[in-house]
């Protein structure tokens, strides 16, 4: 707001004499100029200016000028703050017509219409401008003192309002202000309450994995050296087995020089009873089935083992995601076989530099919660592996019951679970996406409602930070 304040008026009427009556009284002295101006201001320095120009008046002859002028000084930011406007101007607009356009171009400028008669009734007039609160009334013919005070009223109102306008917008950009940093508070406090639910989450996760991997450790420890000694004694067995087979073979030889045939006829009906041609295709198939289901067991440990890998040291390790799915796969085969046929769509992947066991309980959280989806009809289960560049990816697709659009925003929150109580706490996949961001990767995930659900982990080979 300048100091100066704005005593720019202009004058709209259709008769000459009234601009000349105007002029006496709102500018009594003869108009100034520039050099009339210096001369005054050296000679009694520059006090004497704000005593004489009381008002800069300005004159147009009709609406239409009047509102070239009032453009013309609003384009150089020179505004007017009053117009006196004539009621009844034959030619072009009249007055009240010229003020409406005034208003559409300037709604701060305040306006006194001048008239001796017109052609509305006032309240016809108010009404049609909806100025009952803004607009001054001067009939003709006038007082000079009113005049005078008429325009300092109102160039005074115009200023305050000047004024009021500036402060509100300073307060409206105070509030702003203020609003914004508030927001930012409140964003910062929500971002903060997040990461502690989400550390929250992944604390209760992974204790409960650490158990989980130590109980299984143990577990698979302790199997393990049965199943050692029962496979090297299936394995003697086997040897054992070929020398009996070859003792009988030499008896069964030496059966023909024997003498006595009620003898002979004794080890026939022996043999015939115990079924010893049976016994001998037999027991080696035996040997050999428990031998496999041995080394199937001991797959299993090892698979549990590397599963429940207990990453106690928190280093990135070099892995491939491949053995990962597949000691996945082996440990819930069981809940699978039931539910699903499991069809594999693998590249040859590069080896990435990960933790193993979490990335494993990722694979383990989409593999359950796909099988989970999966209805009383039976389903099928994707497994797509690739890479790109520096990206490896999985991708579990399921064609399970699908996630509607307004659960997919939650499903990684911690404790968003659509599952019955006691069949899943909601925390896998809020613990996945922990560990997939810990890793630099992404996990995302598109579904249509019956018909499935895909989840894709992209994970970088190389990590550039440490895993701690
Ligand atoms: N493959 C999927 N198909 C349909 N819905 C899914 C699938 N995966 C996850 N969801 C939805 O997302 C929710 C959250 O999954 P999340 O794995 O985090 O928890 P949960 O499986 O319910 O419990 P938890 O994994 O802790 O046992 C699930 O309850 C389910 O509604
Ligand atoms: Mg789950």
């Amino acid at each position: 707001m300048s100091e100066q304040s704005n005593r720019r008026i202009l004058l709209i009427d259709d008769t000459p004499s009234i601009h000349e009556d105007f002029r006496k009284i709102l500018t009594p002295t003869p108009v100034p100029t520039v050099e009339l101006d210096a001369m005054e201001a050296a000679l009694f320095g520059s006090e004497v200016k704000s005593t004489r120009a009381l008002f800069e008046l300005d004159s147009a002859y009709g609406g239409q000028e009047g509102l070239g002028k009032l453009k013309d000084a609003l384009q150089v930011n020179h505004p007017y703050a009053l117009a006196f406007v004539d009621m009844r101007m034959p030619e072009g607009w009249d007055g009240a017509q010229t003020i409406e356009h005034l208003w559409q171009e300037d709604p701060r400028l305040q306006v006194v219409v001048c008239t001796a008669y017109s052609d509305y009734s006032w309240d016809e007039l108010l009404d049609r401008l909806q100025a009952h609160d803004r607009l001054l009334i001067l009939k003709k013919p006038f007082d000079n003192i009113e005049v005078q005070q008429m325009a300092n009223t109102l160039l005074t109102k115009w200023d305050m309002t000047e004024r009021a306008l500036v402060q509100m917008s300073h307060l409206e950009h105070l509030v702003d202000q203020r609003t914004t940093q508030f927001k930012q508070a409140s964003e910062a406090l929500q971002r903060e309450i997040d990461e502690r639910k989400q550390l929250e989450s992944q604390l209760v996760q992974s204790e409960k994995l650490a158990s989980l991997g130590q109980l299984a450790a143990g577990v698979a420890h302790e199997i393990n050296n049965p199943i050692g000694f029962i496979s090297s004694n299936l394995g003697a067995l086997d040897g054992y087995f070929k020398q009996l087979q070859e003792m009988l073979d030499a008896y069964r030889d030496a059966e023909e020089a024997i003498g006595s045939s009620e003898l002979v006829e004794r080890l026939h009906q022996l043999r015939d009873r115990v079924e010893l041609e049976f016994l001998r295709d037999d027991i080696p198939l035996l040997i050999k089935e428990s031998k496999d289901g041995i080394n199937r067991v001991g797959q299993i440990v090892r698979d549990l083992k590397d599963f429940s890998r207990v990453d106690s040291n928190q280093e990135w390790q070099w892995a491939n995601l491949q053995h990962g799915i597949e000691s996945t796969l082996n440990i819930v085969a069981n809940e699978l076989k039931y539910k699903a046929d499991v069809v594999k769509d693998y590249q040859i992947l590069p080896d990435i530099e990960c933790l193993p066991s979490q990335i494993n309980q990722v694979i383990m959280n989409l593999i359950v919660n796909a099988s989970q989806a999966i209805g009383p009809e039976r389903g099928t289960l994707t497994l797509r592996t690739g890479s790109e560049g520096e990206t490896v990816w999985i991708e579990v697709a399921d064609t399970g019951v699908g996630i509607p659009p307004d659960s997919l925003q939650k499903i990684f929150d911690p404790f968003f679970t659509t599952k019955p109580v006691g069949q899943g706490t909601g925390l896998g996949l809020s613990l996945s996406y922990g560990i997939v961001k810990k890793h630099g990767g992404d996990i995302s995930v598109v579904s249509e409602v019956g018909v499935g659900s895909t989840f894709r982990v992209e994970l970088p080979i190389h990590q550039s930070k440490p895993a701690a």
